[in-house]
């Protein structure tokens, strides 16, 4: 059964305070999703596994932990996904880092596919998709058949903000999928935005609107 993680950390939820405030501007708003992300990748990540290693400390030889080399592959969903990549590559600098591009079409609030380049290994890798927002579910839901269909098997889903409709529909839909929200909202609107939300956070990223 997959685990739903609301973070309730204070910095996550002061930083996520800022984020949705619309006076909040494009750079800043990067800024901060960065730094989101770099506390959200400490717990994403909490359950790799790890071996034990002899080294020699300046005192005296000790058995320390490392990572067992369980690599991660971090896969952004396009284009407001880009905002989290960053921040994850501090944490985890030798994650490899695939694409899913999607976009929710305005009318049907369907995502529509344009693009999909993951790690040829993803099926060795520990998978995270990052997408700010989760709203319907639509987009992650898709991105994650992707990377199922590419072979990967180890999944997990970190956003934002999320909807109670899209936790329920990508659980639903992947109940092997573990996901990580920074914080949950009421609902959703007419629009299929999120509220009380962040807006559209694709435009509050690159400034496009
Ligand atoms: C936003 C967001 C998610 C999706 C969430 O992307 O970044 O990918 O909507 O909505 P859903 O859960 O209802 O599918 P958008 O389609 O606006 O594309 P963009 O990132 O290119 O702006
Ligand atoms: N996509 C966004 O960027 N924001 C929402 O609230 C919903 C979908």
């Amino acid at each position: 059964m997959a685990k739903i993680m609301v973070f309730d950390h204070p910095l996550i939820q002061h930083k996520v305070s800022l984020m949705r405030d619309k006076n909040t501007t494009s750079k800043e708003f990067r800024h901060l999703a960065r730094e989101v992300a770099m506390l959200m990748a400490f717990e994403v990540t909490r359950d790799l596994p790890t071996m034990d290693v002899e080294i020699e400390t300046p005192i005296c030889k000790t058995t320390v932990k490392k990572l067992a080399g369980m690599d991660v592959a971090v896969v952004p969903i396009l284009r407001a996904g880009l905002g989290f990549v960053d921040g994850m590559l501090e944490i985890i600098p030798n994650a490899k880092v695939g694409h899913v591009g999607l976009y929710r079409d305005p009318e049907t609030k369907e995502p529509v596919e344009y693009y999909c380049k993951l790690p040829e290994d993803i099926d060795k890798r520990r998978v995270i998709i990052v997408d700010p927002m989760l709203a319907t579910g639509g987009s992650a839901i898709a991105a994650v058949d992707f990377v199922k269909k590419r072979g990967g098997k180890d999944i997990s889903f970190m956003c934002l903000i999320a909807a109670p409709e899209g936790i329920d529909a990508l659980e639903k839909a992947h109940p092997d999928v573990d996901i990580f929200i920074a914080a949950k909202d009421e609902k959703l609107n007419e629009n299929a935005y999120i509220v009380p939300g962040l807006g559209d956070a694709g435009d509050r990223i690159f400034g496009t609107k």
